[in-house]
C-alpha cells in the first residue's frame, strides 16, 4: 500500500503509528480499504497534536462553530471527539447546549470526562460509541465530525443509520483533509468534495452548505 509521510504537524504521530500494517479494512483480502483504521488509545500522546495551540491557526474552530448556527436548547454530537478540541469549545457556546462527545476509544472517553469536569462543563456528555454507531441516547440537531470521516468504515451504511439519531431538521457537518493539504492522512484517505457528496447522497443526505475558508480541509454541511 502506498503511504505518504506527512510533514511535521497534526498527523505525524498518527501516520507513524499507523504504518502499513495499521491501515487496513475489514474487507475481502485484496480489496481496497475504504477507511483508515487506527487506534487512538493514548490521549496524552495525541493531545500534543490535537490540542496544540498552533492548530487554531488553520483549524479556525471559532469560525467553524459559528457556521454551525448553534442555539441554546440544541443538542450536538461531536463524533470522533478525540481529546475534546471541538467538544469543549462547543460546550462554551452556551450552557444550554448539550454536547455529546462521542468516541470509540474508552481511554478517550475517560479523558473527555476528566477534561469536561476540569473545565466545569457539565453540558459535555462523553459517550462511548461503536465503530458502526455513535450510540446517541437521543436525536441531535447537529453532528460535527472533524478529521474522523476517513476513519469510518462502510460510510454509506454508517451515515444512513445516523439519520435515526438526527432531529427532522438535523444537519451533519463534515470537516476533513483536502488532497493538497500539507499535512494529514495518507493520500488514499483524503477525499474530494465530489466523493464525500456522492457517499452522503447515497446515505440519503443533500449538501446544504460548502465553506471554503479552511486552508487544509473541506467543510461541508449536509441535511
Ligand atoms: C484524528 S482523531 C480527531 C479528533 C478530533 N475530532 C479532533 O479534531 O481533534 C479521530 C478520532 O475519532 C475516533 N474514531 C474513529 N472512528 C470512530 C467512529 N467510528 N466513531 C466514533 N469515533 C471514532 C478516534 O478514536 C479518534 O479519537
Amino acid at each position: 500500500m502506498t503511504m505518504t509521510m506527512p510533514t511535521l504537524g497534526f498527523c505525524v504521530a498518527l501516520a507513524a503509528v499507523a504504518g502499513v500494517a495499521g491501515v487496513h479494512a475489514q474487507q475481502q483480502p485484496g480489496a481496497k480499504p475504504d477507511h483508515m483504521q487506527h487506534r487512538f488509545d493514548d490521549p496524552a500522546k495525541f493531545a500534543k497534536s490535537f490540542d496544540d495551540p498552533a492548530r487554531d491557526g488553520w483549524q479556525m474552530p471559532a469560525r467553524v462553530i459559528d457556521a454551525l448556527g448553534l442555539k441554546g436548547g440544541m443538542a450536538v454530537a461531536d463524533i470522533g471527539a478525540g481529546t475534546g478540541y471541538f467538544s469543549m469549545r462547543l460546550a462554551k457556546v452556551s450552557p444550554a447546549l448539550t454536547v455529546y462527545a462521542v468516541d470509540i476509544e474508552p481511554a478517550m472517553v475517560d479523558h473527555l470526562k476528566h477534561r469536561a469536569a476540569g473545565e466545569q462543563l457539565a453540558n459535555v456528555i462523553p459517550t462511548l460509541a461503536a465503530a458502526s454507531s455513535p450510540k446517541l441516547p437521543k436525536p441531535v440537531d447537529v453532528v460535527l465530525i472533524v478529521d474522523t470521516y476517513h476513519h469510518v468504515g462502510d460510510r454509506v451504511a454508517y451515515f444512513r443509520n445516523l439519520r435515526q439519531s438526527l432531529t427532522p431538521s438535523g444537519r451533519v457537518a463534515i470537516v476533513d483533509f483536502r488532497k493538497d493539504a500539507p499535512d494529514g492522512p495518507p493520500a488514499e484517505f483524503r477525499f474530494t468534495v465530489e466523493q464525500i457528496e456522492a457517499e452522503m447522497k447515497a446515505a440519503g443526505y443533500q449538501l446544504e452548505a460548502r465553506h471554503d475558508f479552511l486552508p487544509r480541509q473541506h467543510f461541508l454541511i449536509f441535511r
